[in-house]
């Protein structure tokens, strides 16, 4: 899964989401993987507004490489929303994960969650489960989209601050 330079082009499920992300910063995608996706919000934000996040040191060694110690995304190490705790962030992604992990990660720190303008999120299994977690939250608007790829439908949800 981390193996493609996260300069090659989006295929259309990363494409479609980073569509429907306002740009907008800082933002922090969070479980960044291979960093495509953090790269080309980097590309249309002010220098030092994009963050990647990884869960451990293992993924977060193979983000740095893949994305250049230097590069235009500042790396974080943590669980879910934690290391956007007391900073000033305006959105967050979740994509590439389970319905119910990215609600796990939702709730665990809902009162980061509550402070962020918007999230995006494009989970890849449990999607009416998450659809249904979403419709139950309240302060949020909801849009959601849909694209195909390599045969695999994606669902992907924006949720704005009301
Ligand atoms: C399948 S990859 C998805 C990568 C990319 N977001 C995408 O959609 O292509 C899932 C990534 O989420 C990370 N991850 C899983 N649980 C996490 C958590 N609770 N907090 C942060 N990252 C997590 C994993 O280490 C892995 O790199």
């Amino acid at each position: 899964m981390i193996s493609a330079p996260p300069r090659s082009r989006l295929g259309p499920r990363l494409r479609s989401l980073l569509d429907l992300c306002p740009a907008e910063g800082p933002v922090a995608d969070i479980g960044s993987g291979h960093g495509r996706l953090a790269y080309e919000l980097a590309r249309r934000l002010p220098a030092g507004e994009a963050f990647a996040t990884e869960v451990r040191p293992g993924p977060v060694r193979e983000l740095r490489r893949l994305l250049g110690e230097a590069g235009p995304v500042t790396i974080l190490e943590g669980w879910g929303l934690r290391p956007l705790a007391g900073g000033d962030f305006r959105g967050a992604v979740i994509a590439g994960m389970g319905g119910r992990t990215v609600a796990a990660i939702l709730e665990m720190d809902r009162d980061v969650a509550e402070d962020l303008a918007w999230i995006c999120l494009q989970p890849m299994q449990r999607v009416e489960w998450l659809a249904a977690w979403i419709g139950r939250q309240s302060g949020w608007s909801v849009r959601r989209t849909v694209t195909m790829e390599r045969g695999h439908v994606y669902h992907s949800f924006r949720l704005d601050r009301r």
